[in-house]
């Protein structure tokens, strides 16, 4: 295997001031973004506020590599440039989502399990031909009750789901794609941030254990995690020094030091939210001289701004540019432990 290149694009992903974009939102997910701005989710539209994002100035400053949806990785720009070339062409590492998203787990009332495995070694192929050096896998772990009132996750949903993030991941590195490893533990709901600790504990075990069973080097890997945080709805919930002590609590039990890289999603967290929290990891993580880097890769936290700004109106691009130049550069002040709320005001 090639883990010394995988390796190096691992870590090149989590360069000091630097962290991934998540652009990976399936036709979907996008959509929904899109209707909350009332334009319509066309694959020229799709592609029109992309390419703004990705052609952002100065944006490669903080943002190493941009994960995209397998639409975009195949598109080109309004000039026919490629999509993948005007990002390389700014030293910024494309990516691919490859599951094929969340659905039913069979036996479970509720319970989800991500699909995408059939076939999956052929398409790694194609998108390294296109030109995508690593990979990611989103799984879903609901915190809550099931339709019979029986609590989850049930250890089976952890466990079916570690199954599949380390088959995704033994698959890519195969492939010279650095797998990103997401068992995203969801922050829906009313629970304490006790219970968000003890299930991300449980879910990054199970998933460490799948990770050696089959074989996959974490060296040539990221995690991609859920902060320990409050339920969403919850009604006191931690503030960020907490949401920093249990974070870093359960990774320093649970993540192997040989993992080069823990890149947080938002998770449906406020952009202040996890611009601070993220802060506030990194410097609980120095004072305990943590393993890893911890960065980002964020979706929500990133574009919640500049999508509000674009609006579906080219003549708004300058002025969303620079809503996402500056959540890019508050983000990576907070990933390097230097953000303060009155930063880029
Ligand atoms: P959010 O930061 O919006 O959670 O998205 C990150 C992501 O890629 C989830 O899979």
């Amino acid at each position: 295997m090639i883990i010394g290149e995988l390796n190096d694009i691992a870590r090149r992903l989590v360069a000091p001031a630097k962290g991934i974009l998540a652009a990976d939102e399936s036709t979907n997910t996008i959509k929904r973004r899109f209707d909350s701005i009332n334009v319509e989710s066309t694959e020229q539209n799709r592609r029109d506020y992309r390419e703004m994002l990705f052609r952002t100035p100065g944006a490669n400053e903080f943002i190493s590599g941009v994960i995209l949806y397998d639409e975009t990785l195949r598109q080109r720009g309004a000039d026919g440039t490629p999509i993948v070339s005007i990002l390389r062409e700014q030293g910024i590492i494309p990516g691919i989502k490859v599951d094929k998203g969340a659905n039913p787990l069979a036996n479970t009332d509720g319970e989800m399990i991500t699909d995408g495995l059939d076939g999956l070694r052929d398409r790694l192929a194609e998108y390294y031909e296109i030109g995508a050096r690593f990979a990611k896998w989103r799984a879903v772990i609901t915190i809550g009750k099931d339709a019979n009132g029986n609590s989850i996750p049930s250890q089976y949903c952890i466990d079916a789901n570690a199954h599949m993030l380390a088959r995704y991941a033994a698959l890519s590195q195969e492939a010279g794609l650095v797998p990103i490893v997401e068992p995203e533990t969801l922050m829906d709901g009313d629970h304490s941030i006790e219970r968000c600790h003890e299930v991300t504990l449980n879910a990054l075990h199970s998933a460490y254990d799948q990770l050696a069973r089959q074989r996959v080097d974490l060296r040539g890997t990221l995690l991609k995690p859920n902060m320990v945080i409050s339920g969403k709805d919850a009604s006191e919930r931690a503030d960020a020094n907490e949401v920093a002590e249990r974070t870093l609590d359960a990774f320093m039990r649970e993540v192997p030091a040989a993992v080069p890289g823990i890149v947080f999603l938002s998770g449906g967290q406020s952009d202040e939210e996890a611009t601070e929290n993220l802060n506030a990891i990194n410097i609980a993580a120095e004072s305990m001289n943590a393993p890893w880097e911890l960065s980002f890769s964020y979706g929500r936290a990133l574009q919640a701004a500049p999508l509000k700004a674009w609006g579906g109106d080219a003549a708004n691009t300058e002025a969303a540019q620079q809503e996402y130049y500056r959540r890019a550069m508050l983000t990576s002040a907070a990933r390097q432990g230097k953000y303060t709320p009155d930063m880029g005001t």
